[in-house]
């Protein structure tokens, strides 16, 4: 772009064709005041605070929306601007209410701050306060319209940033304020209180409703979210050591920049909750009482070591953490192996489908692993399988809708409308567990219609041969009407996909199904087939359930690869840690955790030590797991909130949460994240791995680490896909070290092909009809995982959610069904009592449960059953039959 050259107050300046007057002059440090701009946002123009003038034509002009001209002579200070600029103030602050003085944006409020530096204290106009209805009615959000100057930055941000589109100006004139439609409350309109609005206007117009704590924060640091694997950046606010308020980073390069979800921005109240964990407790008789931490750690190696003595190490299990740091993760593993002598360990990961990730993995030789976001925005076309990613990861849900809004072709596919359906080019309501057999129609229309690369294939990729000759012999008809779609939606597809990359995003939907392992593979062949893997365009986007999930498996918390993601049975590989670690690897495969749930069942697991998971609640079957679990000798449970598994523990150790502590994590893109502590751990609570340092040296380990540092410097030394974690200091970030031999993602163009795999025979599914509906499980955008966190969070738990069943209204009228009806839902492993709303974006046949309402009772429905097993039916569907049990106020069935 040409660059032209401009004077701003008599310093010569040059920018790029297409700046704004405002953007030169910020990037040459001078600073004009401004209330409605907003780097993320188109400018707008509706405060008129920027106002500059230009000596040369005697103009003055709103500098945030007139891009800067060739020998423009911009003054920011003239005294004619200064005089303008006081006016708009001065204005602004006579519409406004007393309440100004007591407003809980405080400081922070972008008008007072301006007044302030301009000398405006009395406005010498007549007060004309604008009053609205302060509204106060949700958990999340107050809105006290009356200190609106209607910059339209919460409308830009609403409609541009985060495009839900859930209010828009109402009105003209004096009476003009944002509104929701037909002006109902936000909590009857499609707000998803991710509460980007309230962080962005600039006055307390809206504000967050916090019923404890009203001011400015002494302080605010940076860190990174605890919940899911987005990895959102966060500026936390902290009064008295606690932190009282979230807002987005909205920092350079972040993956959210000025967005957060509901749960980043509210749900982190659950820091403070009651039932933090702040001592070491053990069990005495019925009872668990405080100890010192000595007595713990010493009761705990004592306890271990005996165990392990008498019964062998492989009666020992260690359940890790997906929400637990890189550095806390790879030090637990290590005392699995290590220490303890066992490969029992695994974390929650597992539950999120890490089977049927392990395809990539395996095929990619481990590439395929960075993949930025905000790629998403170039993309091509995007397709989305198995995924609701506005509920699960909404900040991720964000850049597809805005890459969609901007025109890329964007396909769901999904048993139900999800979120994104509305935006999308086409939508397709596949039968449950159909999915591979769609990606295989879809890549033989392709292939018979030459949607394939053919330069990539023949440079990167063997195999194809077999592959395309399979796809030929395909009858994509006949293959098509098996997943419950037509062809015509297929022929569409496969005309917004020809000659394009494609962006796979990838959710639970698929990898929780029993036959993910499949559907990756084929997932894996179309994005081959298509040029798609290595693209800057397209590639595979996995949503992560957990802040950690990916750094877990890369440290090695998982009881079949070491860290590195080293296979546990490559002989080298082991010999290597052997020589770091001085100790003999055992090089057989330890238990899963649901193994370890069976072994405990059978008495062959004495001990389980469990740190930062909450298996009682987040497994199947929570009352078999509870009582497998009191089978065991000896349970540890190392936590940050009192919950299911901590109430029957023997020993319970209280852990630091991730903002409590230093340390990193790594997000679904392939993004290692470090943070610093930003307020102290409550009572005598430690970072995880503090404690772990201090147990280890109690069991035997050679000395302590005494310091984060020198975990991270052992993990980087050996862990080549970490190497540049050491680079980073504070709150930086670096991607995975790309390793993989493929020749695609290699930078000189070396390595080896990938192979398509052969396409595997469809699997045949068996109508059982005493259950006739298929339930599918899944999450709300309120809730995280099995909820034992945002169950906590005083604020999600005042929204009065109910997690009710949704059935579609053709069921509801063959059943009798109307909302708030009561029904139970029963599968052949247990039941759940719910009540149900009719849901039009479901399909007669299906029932949707979400996840993580009343103790995550949706789990009871599943069966405890390893997803490598054939009878397993995954974790994110089962057949149900229902039964009504009660009408609304009384109504009886
Ligand atoms: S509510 Fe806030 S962000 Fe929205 S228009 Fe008013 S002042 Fe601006
Ligand atoms: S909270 Fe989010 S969804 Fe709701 S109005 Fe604000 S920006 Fe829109
Ligand atoms: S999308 Fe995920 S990481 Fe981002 S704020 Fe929401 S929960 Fe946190
Ligand atoms: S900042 Fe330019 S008009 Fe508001």
């Amino acid at each position: 772009m040409e660059d032209i050259s401009l004077a701003i107050n008599g310093k010569r300046v040059s920018c790029p064709s297409g700046t704004s007057i405002l953007e030169a002059a910020e990037r040459n440090g001078i600073k004009i005041p401004k209330l409605c701009y907003h780097p993320d946002l188109e400018p707008f123009g509706a405060c008129r605070l920027c106002l500059v003038e230009d000596e040369k034509s005697g103009r003055v002009m709103a500098s945030c929306v007139t891009p800067a001209a060739p020998n423009m002579e911009i003054v920011t200070d003239s005294p004619r601007v200064i005089r303008h600029r006081k006016n708009i103030v001065r204005m602004m602050i006579a519409e406004h209410p007393e309440s100004c003085i007591v407003c809980s944006k405080g400081n922070r409020c972008q008008l007072r701050q301006i007044a302030a530096q301009m000398g405006i204290g009395e406005t010498d106009l007549y007060p004309m306060p604008n009053y609205k209805q302060l509204e106060v009615e949700n958990p999340f959000i107050v809105r006290d319209l009356s200190k609106c100057i209607l910059c339209g930055k919460c409308i830009r941000a609403d409609h541009e940033l985060v495009v839900v589109g859930a209010i828009d100006y109402n009105l003209r004139g004096f009476k003009s304020r944002p509104a929701t439609l037909h002006d109902v409350a936000l909590e009857h309109s499609n707000c998803t209180f991710c509460g980007t609005c309230v962080s962005i206007c600039p006055t307390g117009a809206l504000a967050v409703r916090d019923t404890r704590y009203v001011g400015t924060p002494e302080r605010e640091e940076y860190t990174t979210c605890g919940f899911c694997g987005v990895g959102c950046s966060l500026l936390m606010g902290v009064f008295d050591d606690r932190v009282v308020e979230t807002n987005p980073g909205s920092v350079h390069g972040s993956v959210n920049g000025a967005t957060l979800c509901v749960r980043g921005h509210f749900a982190h109240d659950f820091l403070n909750a009651r039932a933090r964990l702040t001592q070491p407790m053990i069990r005495k008789g019925d009872q668990l009482e405080s100890v010192s931490w000595d007595e713990a750690l010493s009761t705990i190696a004592k306890r271990l070591g005996d165990i392990k003595k008498n019964d062998g190490p492989q009666s020992i299990g260690l359940f890790g953490s997906s929400k637990c740091t890189n550095e806390e993760n790879y030090l637990f593993q290590k005392i699995a192996r290590a220490i303890l002598g066992t490969n029992n360990v695994d974390n929650g990961g597992y539950l999120a489908g890490r089977s049927a990730l392990r395809v990539i993995h395996e095929r990619t030789d481990g590439g395929c692993r960075i993949n930025p976001i905000e790629n998403l925005d170039g993309a091509e076309s995007i397709l989305v399988l198995g995924a609701n990613p506005a509920q699960s990861a909404p900040v991720l849900s964000y850049a597809i809708k805005r890459a969609a809004r901007g025109g890329t072709s964007l396909i769901v596919v999904d048993p139900r409308k999800t979120d994104l359906t509305p935006l999308s080019s086409l939508y397709v309501p596949i039968s449950p567990n159909k999915d591979c057999e769609w990606i295989n129609s879809l890549a033989a229309i392709l292939w018979k219609k030459f949607g394939h690369d053919t330069a990539f294939i023949e440079r990167f990729t063997e195999g194809f041969g077999p592959y395309s000759d399979a796809l030929s012999s395909f009858n994509p008809e006949r293959l098509c009407l098996s997943t419950g779609t037509d062809m015509a939606s297929l022929e569409r597809a496969a005309k917004l996909l020809k000659g394009k990359k494609i962006a796979l995003i990838v959710g639970h939907g698929i990898t929780q199904q029993r036959s993910g392992a499949r559907t990756m593979e084929a997932l894996l062949n179309l994005s081959l087939m298509t040029g798609s893997m290595g693209s800057q365009a397209g590639g595979l986007y996995v949503i992560a359930k957990e802040s950690n999930e990916v750094g877990a498996w890369d440290m090695g918390t998982v009881p079949n690869a070491l860290p590195g993601r080293q296979p546990l049975g490559n002989a080298e590989a082991r010999k290597e840690w052997e020589q770091s670690w001085k100790v003999k690897i055992s090089p057989d495969q330890g238990l899963d955790l649901i193994r370890m749930i069976e072994e405990s069942e059978k008495g062959n697991l004495k001990a389980l030590y469990i740190m930062g998971e909450n298996p009682i609640r987040s497994l199947p079957q929570g009352d078999r797991v509870m009582q497998a679990m009191e089978k065991l000798d000896f349970l540890v449970v190392q936590d940050i909130l009192h919950n299911e598994t901590t109430r029957i523990a023997d020993v319970v150790l209280p852990g630091a949460a991730f903002c409590e502590k230093d340390g990193s994590f790594t997000n679904m893109e392939g993004r290692i994240q470090c943070f610093s502590q930003v307020v102290p751990a409550p009572g005598e609570s430690k970072p995880d791995w503090e404690i772990l340092d201090l147990l280890a040296t109690r069991m035997g380990h050679e000395k302590r680490y005494g310091s984060l540092d020198k975990i991270r410097a052992e993990m980087t030394r050996s862990i080549a896909l970490y190497a540049d974690l050491k680079e980073n200091t504070g709150t930086g970030f670096s991607w995975i070290r790309e390793t993989s031999k493929r020749r695609v993602f290699s930078p000189n163009g070396e390595g080896t092909m990938i192979p398509f795999s052969s396409l595997r025979p469809m699997e045949t599914e068996v109508a059982d009809d005493e259950y006739p509906f298929t339930a599918i499980l899944g999450s709300q955008r309120f809730h995280l995982g099995s909820g034992t966190r945002t169950a906590n969070s005083e604020r999600i738990r005042g929204f009065g959610l109910k997690g009710e069943v949704e059935f579609s209204p053709e069921d509801g009228a063959m059943m009798n069904l109307q909302n708030g009806d009561t029904v139970q839902l029963q599968s052949p492993e247990g039941a759940l009592t719910r009540e149900i709303r009719l849901e039009k974006g479901l399909r007669p046949g299906l029932v949707f449960v979400p996840t993580a309402f009343h103790g995550n009772d949706a789990t009871n429905l599943l069966g405890l059953t390893p997803f490598e097993n054939t009878q397993s039916q995954g974790f994110k569907m089962c057949q149900v039959k229902v039964r009504k049990m009660q009408g609304p106020k009384g109504r009886e069935a």
